[in-house]
């Protein structure tokens, strides 16, 4: 298995161009399934969850072929020879779920794994299950497999969510799309992953509106046809990569970041003493001088702070200035990346949901182990401003989310390359 190492050193400058984003890309990707008729997305980002959703699609008979070095993905279903998406890929990628509502509006019938546990929390199926159920659709769990069906088609409701799920959100409205009649999805999520797939169903000829508003309303139309669709920017890699300049002082411009997507996480970025301005090319985070100050988190659905860059932020607490707590309200087990920071110096208590950082001059070179996708690069960020050589081992988790890190942070100034494993 390969690993990162990474040498502290000073401020960086330069600047780093954003991808797509891969939450938007997983969930564009399924939506192929609800039409016959080629659906083309551009500004793909090169990642293997991407290869991952690509070899579901194909398992179940679509064409997905990944071209201009995987940033444009052509595909198309208009002869799908299977309903089922295997545990074996499911377990791998959670994301995989979000076959279920399109397979389901396009062939009244799917069968999909249960995802299994994963590190970060136990990742339940039910909101999804019971939106489905509320359109119509019949679902039971048989061998670990979601057994879904709809005979009669779907047909429109009124269906309100108990919690915010991007996903159930995603399985839902992709349904809703081909059922019969009007469904409107209460308490849906907002995140701009979703307002992007609203985009991209609606060149396909969806009838959708509300998307990023707590209610989305969708008129069920007989078919959709093709399109082609630009991935939104990804927000965790934009935010991830503000944190570089943060940490380790200088200035950087990162190359098609948007405010609207990181507002939130901006501002608490601004408490803490580093400057988020927009330029003509995306956004400039510079830190001010010293220290940053340490701030709280609350870890919320969009458009609250993203879990998803919890991690990265507590790297930054770490050699803030004060305590900061940081609480994790959206998954049940995502301070795994904490014991790791303890061994580079840093002073972190956790009690269940919430952990709370003390900050220490500065963090101390070490070897450490990745343990899922976002804490990966948070040891990064971390060993970018430690004394001396951190080496991140487990990087595979990176490579799911992150395109080309070393090359993106060495045209910064980071000292880091990538070690091939045995
Ligand atoms: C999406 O996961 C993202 N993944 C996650 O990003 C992100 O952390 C999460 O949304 C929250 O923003 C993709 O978009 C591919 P949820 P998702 O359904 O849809 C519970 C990353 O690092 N829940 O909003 O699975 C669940 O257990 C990944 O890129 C149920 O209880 O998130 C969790 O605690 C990690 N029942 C909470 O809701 C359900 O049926 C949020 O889950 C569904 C979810």
């Amino acid at each position: 298995m390969d690993s990162i190492l990474v040498t502290g050193n000073g401020p960086l400058n330069g600047q780093i161009p954003i991808a797509g984003a891969k939450n938007a890309c997983l969930t564009l990707m399924p939506a192929t399934l609800l039409s016959e008729e080629p659906l083309t997305l551009t500004n793909a980002p090169r990642l293997s969850d991407i290869k991952t959703m690509t070899a579901l699609l194909q398992s179940l008979g679509a064409e997905v072929s990944s071209l201009q070095d995987g940033q444009v993905i052509a595909m198309s279903s208009h002869n799908l020879t299977s309903q089922t998406a295997d545990y074996d890929i499911v377990r791998k990628m959670r994301a995989s779920n979000l076959v279920l509502g399109p397979l389901l509006a396009r062939f009244g019938q799917a069968v999909v794994s249960l995802p299994g546990g994963c590190a970060i929390g136990a990742r339940p199926m039910d909101l999804h299950v019971e939106g489905l159920e509320g359109l119509g659709a019949e679902i039971e769990l048989k061998d670990g497999y979601l057994h879904a069906k709809a005979p009669g088609g779907l047909k429109g409701a009124v269906h309100e969510m108990r919690f915010a799920s991007v996903g159930a959100t995603e399985n839902i409205v992709m349904a809703a799309t081909l059922a019969k009649g009007t469904t409107v999805l209460k308490n849906a999520a907002r995140e701009p992953e979703i307002v992007d797939l609203v985009e991209c169903l609606r060149k396909m000829g969806a009838q959708i509106s509300g998307e990023g508003t707590p209610t989305i309303e969708i008129q069920g139309v007989d078919r959709l046809h093709g399109a082609t669709h630009q991935v939104v920017t990804d927000r965790i890699e934009l935010g991830t990569y503000m944190l570089a300049p943060a940490i380790c002082g200088g200035e950087v411009e990162l190359l098609g970041g948007r405010m609207s997507l990181v507002e939130s996480f901006a501002r608490k970025l601004d408490a803490a003493g580093v400057s988020v301005t927009e330029t003509g090319n995306g956004l400039n985070v510079a830190r001010k001088n010293g220290r940053v100050r340490a701030v709280d988190v609350v870890t919320e659905p969009f458009p609250g702070f993203p879990t998803d860059l919890q991690a990265q932020m507590m790297a930054l607490m770490c050699t803030a200035e004060g305590t900061s707590v940081l609480e994790e309200r959206i998954f049940e087990n995502r301070f795994m990346h904490a014991p790791e920071l303890v061994r580079m110096g840093a002073n972190i208590e956790v009690h269940g949901g919430t952990a709370t950082v003390t900050g220490v001059e500065s963090l101390k070179g070490a070897p450490v182990m990745a343990t899922d996708l976002r804490a990966s690069v948070s040891l990064i960020l971390a060993g970018l401003a430690a004394e001396g050589e951190t080496t991140v081992s487990r990087v595979y988790h990176l490579d799911r989310g992150y395109e080309h890190v070393v090359r993106k942070l060495e045209g910064v100034g980071a000292r880091i390359e990538r070690i091939k494993g045995q």
